[in-house]
């Protein structure tokens, strides 16, 4: 079976022999025009004058577009039509796309947009979540709020309480291909159009809206992305749109692609929090009940900041039981880039407010801060356990296995003795501390928007028994396609090889979700299977009827097909469907079963299930410098019966080393005119190779999904980013052996902010 093999990324010779094709290597028709954006050069303020003479007389300039020169809707927001593709007469951030140039190349047209000469009526912009909390600037009327039992009197009645604050920056999504659209115009006005994008429907419904046509004026194809993180679930839109709208003024085929500077200084990012709690518990750590006070910083249009804040919500618990809790939301309103989906989807950001907690609660009993992490888990549910365990959304816990990961992490991690260790060590050691910390991880897997949880396959099987799959995932490195071509091929029981990948294509299969949420497999993976089974069981009828043999006697096997003591190829079998005037081609669809969800009244059942990990980090931090390395990490992670260990296994070292960037390295800084100073690799720093940790294990958890998933394999995209968190709780850790006070240390721990740290805790 081809399920469950470690085999390779299908693309991995072409990504490292640089032969894999993206949207800007595509082949373009002479006469293909580039485009470029000039921006706002201020935070907020209402544009007076726009003397574009000197873009439109520079060399290589077809066209210059301003948001009058558009035909049709002004609007490339995912969800509230609340952002303008160019600026029509107010600016909201400095970067916000205000005019568009046309040109016979990328250099040329970038070049010519900064000869733009705007003027504006400054007005006051709201840049930190101080302004907003002050200017009351929110996207929704109030805070959210989800409640569970009696938070007050819980604090009230515990014996002790700690409070606190804590500062999570943003992250860069840094995908390595930057935001890249190609539209090519048709015939009668259609559009094709090629995109760097998580969500090709999103984009087809963008481009029918801006050219004023229905959805089947236009097909959106896309064969990969360099890297997405979330970072394209949205912000291609702008590109995508322009090209079409430019492609279909100018009748040529226009292209766009983002330099670095630009893509950051346009595009949404992670958004940036401040989380306040207040704890109350016992003597042994147990918690009463937590407080906590989410403030989002959303940027200046809605995008998909809601659901992301509300994911935050969502798992404010991670993985454990409150007995009472309160979480309130802020979704605050910044002139500053449209905050957007990135890797969690505000998952990480609520479950450092939880694991903050258990660190301070440890450090005011002086107890390991496992011992409180245990003490407060869920408990492990087997088949039909009846102890009921509710979240703050009251959702029912009902797969939780993290004790049994811990018994097996805490043993081949060796985490009590490296802690015992690491504390001898820094009893010797005045200068250079370590700090080790384990920290769980419980993610969600479902969009919380019930609807987007369903996806389509379209798949033929050829007469020569070769097999063509196409679904409505998106491949981003993450190894998608090739999972889900091993189902295809697990299905009609032949080699991964004999199934072809194909792009995302708009014109194949219709009305696809993001993809995001880390259900592309899931989703798509059962789709395809759908589509795939009702060949099968339609060329096993046919099979069937030759021989006079039952339907259920059909085998489909080690690239065979046996019936009846015959025995076919299944390119022969193929062969004989067709002569016999089979279909060999159909879809398939998936729903997921279970989830509803209230997001107004947060109740319900958001999640089909929980993905599981955990993560023992060592770090040494250089007490002088601020300097810090990770010297260790083992992770755990449950990915339920592997589709694919070997991929599975890349996207738990790729995510650790990801959320561990985001906690310590990534820092991006805004100056007081709203300006994001940090908009290059020379001033923000994701991990490089050598930052990776020295020793690195990791390993899948044995155990398979309960819930019913495609193999019994869990989504495994986003949940280990937030393993991350255990090399930020090492550092809080290293940090804590300085003195005697809670570090309290805010994210990302530049050295700048440990060294703070470390000044606040020395006595
Ligand atoms: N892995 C790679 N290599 N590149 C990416 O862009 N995106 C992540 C994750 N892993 C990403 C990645 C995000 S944000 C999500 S939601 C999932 O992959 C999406 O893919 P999946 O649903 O197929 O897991
Ligand atoms: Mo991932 S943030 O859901 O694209």
């Amino acid at each position: 079976m081809s399920v469950a093999k470690p085999l390779p990324h299908d693309a991995a010779k072409l990504h490292v022999t640089g032969a894999a094709r993206y949207v800007d290597d595509i082949p373009v028709p002479a006469g293909t025009l580039s485009l470029a954006f000039g921006q706002a050069e201020i935070a907020r303020g209402r544009i007076t004058g726009m003397d574009l003479d000197a873009v439109r007389n520079a060399p290589g300039v077809v066209a210059v577009l301003t948001a009058d020169d558009l035909p049709f809707a002004n609007d490339v927001s995912p969800s509230v039509h609340d952002e303008p593709l160019l600026a029509a007469g107010e600016v909201f951030y400095l970067g916000q796309p205000v005019f568009c140039v046309v040109a016979r190349s990328h250099l040329l047209a970038r070049k010519a947009a900064r000869l733009g000469r705007l003027t504006y009526e400054d007005l006051p912009a709201i840049l930190s979540i101080d302004d907003a909390l002050a200017a009351d600037s929110r996207f929704e009327e109030g805070p959210r709020i989800y409640i569970k039992g009696d938070v007050d009197a819980a604090l009230a009645g515990a014996e002790h309480v700690i409070e606190g604050t804590l500062e999570l920056g943003g992250q860069e999504h840094f995908y390595l291909e930057g935001q890249a659209a190609l539209a090519l115009p048709q015939e009668g006005g259609d559009m094709v159009v090629h995109s760097s994008t998580q969500h090709p429907t999103e984009i087809q419904h963008k481009v029918a809206e801006a050219l004023g046509m229905p959805m089947n004026a236009v097909r959106v194809e896309v064969r990969r992305m360099g890297g997405g993180f979330g970072g394209k679930e949205s912000q291609g839109n702008a590109l995508a749109v322009a090209c079409a709208v430019a492609a279909r003024l100018t009748g040529q085929p226009c292209k766009m692609r983002y330099d670095r500077d630009d893509d950051m200084m346009i595009t949404g990012k992670r958004h940036d929090f401040r989380i306040d709690y207040r704890a109350g518990f016992d003597g042994d750590g147990r918690l009463a009940g937590v407080d906590f006070t989410q403030f989002c910083r959303c940027g200046w249009a809605q995008d998909l900041s809601l659901p992301v804040a509300d994911r935050a919500m969502l798992h404010a618990d991670n993985a454990y039981l409150l007995p009472a809790a309160r979480i309130t939301s802020h979704r605050l309103k910044t002139h500053t880039q449209s905050a957007t989906a990135y890797r969690g989807f505000g998952g990480p950001q609520g479950m450092v407010g939880i694991e903050r907690v258990m660190d301070h609660v440890a450090h005011a009993l002086g107890r390991d801060p496992l011992d409180i992490r245990q003490v407060n888990f869920y408990a492990d549910q087997g088949e039909g356990s009846a102890e009921s365990q509710t979240t703050p959304y009251h959702m029912e816990v009902e797969d939780f296995v993290l004790n049994e990961m811990l018994a097996e992490l805490k043993e081949t991690s060796d985490y009590r003795k490296r802690r015992a260790a690491a504390a001898t060590w820094n009893a010797a050691n005045p200068v250079l501390k370590k700090g080790i910390a384990l920290t769980p991880v419980k993610f969600g897997i479902s969009f919380t928007l019930t609807h987007l949880n369903q996806a389509g396959a379209l798949v033929h099987v050829y007469q020569d028994g070769s097999v063509h799959m196409n679904h409505g995932g998106t491949e981003m490195g993450q190894g998608l396609f090739q999972k889900v071509a091993q189902v295809a091929a697990a299905r009609f029981g032949v080699d991964a090889g004999k199934v072809k990948i194909t792009a995302t294509d708009t014109g194949k299969v219709p009305n696809t979700s993001a993809t995001a949420a880390s259900s592309g497999s899931d989703l798509n993976g059962m789709a395809v299977q759908a589509a795939c089974d009702e060949i099968r069981e339609r060329m096993a009828r046919f099979l069937a009827d030759q021989h006079q043999a039952q339907v259920s006697d059909v085998r489909f096997q080690d690239g065979k097909v046996l019936v009846a003591g015959a025995e076919y190829s299944f390119a022969e079998a193929a062969a004989a469907c067709y002569v016999g005037r089979v279909s060999l081609s159909a879809t398939g669809f998936y729903k997921t079963p279970k989830v509803q969800w209230d997001r107004i009244k947060g109740e319900g059942r958001p999640f089909f299930y929980f993905a599981y990990g955990a993560a023992v980090t060592e770090v040494v931090l250089d007490t002088l410098t601020g300097e810090n390395q990770i010297l260790r990490c083992d992770i755990l992670h449950d990915a339920g019966a592997s589709l694919n260990p070997a991929l599975d296994i890349g996207q738990i070292e790729g995510g650790f080393v990801q959320g561990a960037g985001w906690l310590t390295t990534e820092e991006l800084v805004w100056d007081d005119k709203g300006r994001l100073r940090t908009h290059a690799p020379s001033t923000y720093k994701i991990p490089a190779c050598s930052d990776r940790p020295v020793v690195f294990n990791v390993a899948l958890y044995d155990g398979e999904n309960r819930e019913d998933t495609i193999y019994r394999s869990k989504a495994v995209g986003e949940p280990p980013f937030m393993l991350g968190i255990s090399a930020f709780m090492a550092l809080s850790d290293a940090v804590a052996a300085c003195g005697d006070v809670y570090p309290s240390l805010d994210a990302p721990a530049t050295p700048e902010r440990l060294l703070a740290a470390i000044n606040r805790v020395r006595p």
